[in-house]
């Protein structure tokens, strides 16, 4: 089944009908920032920050806190910058204490949203088909996923990786071909959680066995066409690194993306 993608986040996708973006470049703020901080933090830099959208080549994005959605949103405001959120219910509404729908994030203005981040795994307990019904949820309002998978160094060390990378990818795509009509980017972001905020990167042969495990893993399951990225201790100094995989199609940084020196340098790199 062919099918034509037309992006509905054109920030991320498309930078505004003007070019197809290079690498996407996504900035999850996990909890670093308070609500304060977030403001005075696009305070300081929104204007270069929009500057930067403009002018580079990648489609940027950045998911803070839920407190912090509506803020990004009204500092980024007719930018190129795309916003996103770090997670999201599984119920379209309903007796979910401590949730927030898809449908508020939708209406918030969020593009993009991260689901199955290994902390929110461990964290909130979450199973691999809870993360499949958020991925859902997402996409059923229209908001782009962004579905994080990635082994532990357990996993590493025994050699599971690949089987463990199935388990979560498998209910994910069985649920993708459910909403075969999308027309939205869905990106995987394959994040060792190994190389989260420990500074320790994958070799490259690993990252080149491992993306081209994915990769074909999901085209023999699904049509659609998604995007894979990569996860884990992306800086200014380690960006180069993983470019030169070519089934990477951009990045998820974390820490590194609530400095914005260094999320310059990373976009200028690139
Ligand atoms: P890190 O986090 O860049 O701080 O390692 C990445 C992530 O958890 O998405």
């Amino acid at each position: 089944m062919n099918i034509t993608y037309i992006s509905t986040i054109p920030s991320i996708t498309q930078a505004k009908g003007r070019r197809i973006p290079m690498y996407h470049i996504i900035g999850n703020w996990k909890q670093y920032f308070s609500y304060y901080q977030a403001r005075d933090w696009f305070t300081m830099h929104g204007k270069e920050l929009a500057q930067l959208a403009e002018q580079t080549q990648h489609g940027l994005a950045l998911c803070p806190s839920f407190d912090g959605i509506a803020l990004a949103q009204q500092a980024t405001k007719d930018t190129r910058v795309a916003i996103g959120a770090q997670t999201c219910s599984a119920f379209t509404n309903g007796a979910y204490t401590g949730e927030v729908s898809a449908q508020s994030l939708k209406e918030l203005g969020c593009e993009v949203g991260i689901v199955g981040h290994s902390e929110r795994r461990e964290h909130a307990g979450l199973t691999n088909t809870q993360i499949a019904q958020q991925m859902s949820q997402l996409v059923a309002h229209n908001i782009s996923p962004i579905v994080c998978i990635g082994e532990s160094i357990q996993e590493k060390e025994r050699g599971t990786t690949l089987v463990f990378l199935e388990e979560q990818l498998e209910p994910v795509l069985k649920k993708l071909n459910t909403v075969l009509a999308t027309q939205m980017p869905i990106f995987i972001a394959y994040e060792p959680i190994w190389s989260i905020g420990t500074g320790n990167v994958p070799e490259r042969e690993y990252l080149e066995d491992i993306f081209a495990f994915i990769g074909q893993y999901i085209s023999k399951r699904t049509p659609l066409d998604t995007k894979l990225l990569y996860g884990g201790s992306v800086s200014a100094n380690t960006v180069t690194h993983f470019t030169s995989i070519s089934a990477v199609s951009g990045f998820l940084v974390g820490k590194a993306s609530t400095d914005f020196q260094e999320l310059k340098k990373i976009v200028s790199l690139i």
